[in-house]
């Protein structure tokens, strides 16, 4: 009994032990593998650090920059490991097929730190998840000794596409704004940046041959304080003060400051339709000779596709695709193909002759026509090309990449994978990180949906219905900020922070693996990193959804009360009053009468308020006839 007590003492402390320091430890993504072991190492500014030769020349530099930035102090720095280091942190290339492309591992001991991986990019990943060993708070305490658990962490990637799409068609953001994000994001291994370069409000990148792409369709009439909606169009004679683009140099140097964070940036020209500002630069492209183009205003953009039937406009986009293929070293170029307004094609002559001529049924084949026309002048150099999922449509684009944004009525997230494309999901209905992440009214200005914290970190991109071999054309996720209600970086932040990083869990940790519950708890923790490199991060996931169900004879409704961060007390008043820690605590939907504010809010053991006191009318609005 006594020898059978003490073991049963000895395996409780040892896995209080083992859990209580796992609790520290708050990576994001969760890693595949993780065990805690006994001991520390301690880190401090005499710590070196060794890198192999082998790795990218500027990673040394990223390296002393970072340490810099979360501790506060350097540490030297040396290149090889000629002779053996004690107490060292050494990054070194390995030959290990089970870690793959972007895979490491890390072992911390008390006597060294030693990361290991195949490629640049497996020892950017190993160096990002000793970045989310070292405490959040490091920096702030000013410790010169830092101490890290010992631990062995074996780690890979669900997917190859974690991306992010940034929208600056819409709002044109300073070249500052996106090193910023690349560098933050690049810290949550997300490894794609799908850049939309060009829409109907504005042509954002300099293409030599064609000056007026950025000298005239850079550049819109100011309709500020108007909504976005409801802007009138420009006309020809007023200033075009709104707007900007990125300039070749521009570009080169956010490629390159991407490619040390090991981010590819995927370019997107989004053709045939969404053209309205290459067409008031060029309007020798439109089918109609008769209108006169304007950068849209805002969001209403009639007349926007440019022709399908005239050569000059497949002479044209060479041109385009020639110096993006040079300027992006990415292996893939986005074209759009995204709802395309055909109304002009019909009554085109030009359209409807090269309709005829190439045996086309209808103008969805006319559509498909020009994309695989486009993606003959993007293979033709080298590279593979990508296209929102109406590229299907019509004959569809054999060889092309799929990105799966519609839901609902269409289901190309299946569709795509079983026609035998690739296929990356951008999915409406829970990746567009543009509209609100908790109750609108206390949102900035955004599209009606509501994608809170929780929903984003729940999406599973396998759709359950394919097979393992349609499953395996799965590429990844990416979440995708539209950029109509983002005009600057601070609304452009919050919408994108904490998002990214659900996603970035969603893109690299298996199912199994994930955990909201954990998750959770990470965030929190995450929050302080974001708070030190100044990021204006959103805490609408504090913000509790009230819902109801409203019963128009008995002048009642059923109302629920939604947490999206699950750590805390939910507690509700329904006369009005602001409820405080000792109101009631929510449990199960409840009966309120009309007229009523139902309010509600979290706090935490100690009864702090979390968030906001969201507050929820109970009443019936009269639809307007
Ligand atoms: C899209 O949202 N039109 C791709
Ligand atoms: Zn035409």
């Amino acid at each position: 009994m006594k020898l059978f007590t003490s073991i049963f003492l000895l395996l409780f402390s040892l896995s209080l032990v083992s859990y209580a320091k796992q609790e520290t430890i708050n990576i994001i993504p969760r890693p595949a593998s993780l065990i805690v072991q006994k001991g520390h190492f301690n880190l401090t500014a005499q710590t070196p650090i060794s890198i192999s030769e082998s790795f990218d020349a500027k990673f040394k530099g990223y390296v002393q920059e970072k340490i810099k930035n979360d501790l506060g102090f350097t540490c030297m720095i040396g290149q090889g490991n000629t002779s053996p280091l004690v107490n060292a942190i050494i990054f070194e290339q390995t030959n290990d097929p089970s870690l793959g492309d972007e895979g490491y591992s890390l072992v911390i001991t008390p006597s060294s730190i030693t990361g290991k991986a195949n490629t640049y990019a497996g020892i950017f990943n190993a160096f990002q998840t000793l970045r989310q060993i070292i405490p959040a708070n490091a920096l702030k305490l000013k410790e010169q000794q830092i101490k890290l658990p010992c631990l062995t962490i074996l780690d890979k990637p669900r997917f190859e596409w974690r991306g992010l799409l940034l929208d600056h068609s819409r709002h044109f953001q300073p070249k500052e704004f996106i090193l910023k994000q690349l560098d933050e994001i690049s810290a949550y291994k997300v490894n794609k940046f799908h850049w939309h370069l060009t829409d109907d409000q504005g042509w954002r990148v300099e293409i030599k041959k064609y000056p007026n792409l950025i000298a005239k369709g850079a550049w819109r009439a100011d309709r500020r304080g108007i909504h976005w909606w409801s802007r009138e169009f420009a006309k020809p004679d007023e200033p075009k003060p709104i707007g900007g683009f990125y300039s070749q140099d521009d570009i080169k140097e956010i490629v390159e400051y991407a490619r040390v964070r090991n981010i590819e940036i995927i370019p997107e020209i989004d053709l045939p339709g969404h053209s309205k500002a290459l067409k008031a630069a060029y309007p020798y492209l439109s089918c109609r000779q008769d209108l006169l183009f304007e950068v849209s205003t805002g969001g209403r953009s009639p007349n926007n596709t440019i022709c399908a039937g005239r050569e000059s406009t497949y002479e044209f986009i060479d041109g385009v695709i020639e110096e993006i293929a040079q300027l992006f070293p990415s292996k893939y170029i986005h074209v759009g193909g995204d709802e395309c307004n055909k109304n002009d094609w019909t009554v085109c002559s030009e359209c409807n002759k090269r309709l005829k001529e190439n045996h086309l049924g209808n103008f969805e084949e006319l559509q498909s026509y020009f994309i695989t026309r486009i993606n003959h002048q993007v293979t033709q150099r080298g590279k593979t090309m990508i296209g929102w999922d109406e590229i299907m449509s019509g004959k569809g684009t054999p060889g092309a990449i799929i990105m799966a944004w519609r839901r609902n009525r269409y289901s190309p997230e299946v569709d795509a994978p079983r026609a035998g494309y690739k296929t990356i999901q951008a999915s409406y209905t829970e990746s567009y990180i543009n509209n609100h992440q908790g109750p609108a009214y206390l949102e900035p200005e955004a599209p009606r949906g509501i994608i809170p914290l929780k929903k984003v970190y729940q999406y599973e991109p396998i759709p359950s219905v394919l097979t393992e071999k349609e499953a395996s054309l799965i590429m990844g996720t990416q979440v995708c900020l539209w950029g109509e209600f983002t005009p600057n970086p601070e609304i452009s932040e919050l919408m994108l922070y904490p998002r990214v990083l659900a996603n970035a869990e969603v893109g690299w940790t298996k199912p199994e693996l994930k955990d909201w519950k954990k998750f959770e708890v990470a965030i929190e923790d995450n929050f302080k990193r974001l708070e030190r490199d100044k990021i204006n991060y959103s805490k609408s996931t504090y913000n509790p959804l009230i819902t109801f169900v409203p019963d128009t004879i008995s002048k009642t409704a059923i109302v629920e009360i939604k947490p999206d961060i699950d750590l805390y007390n939910l507690r509700y008043s329904v006369d009005g009053t602001d409820p405080t820690p000792h109101s009631k605590k929510y449990k199960k939907a409840i009966l309120a009468n009309f007229n009523t504010d139902i309010k509600a809010a979290l706090f935490t053991k100690k009864g702090e308020l979390q968030g906001s006191i969201v507050t929820q009318r109970i009443e019936v609005i009269k639809k307007k006839k």
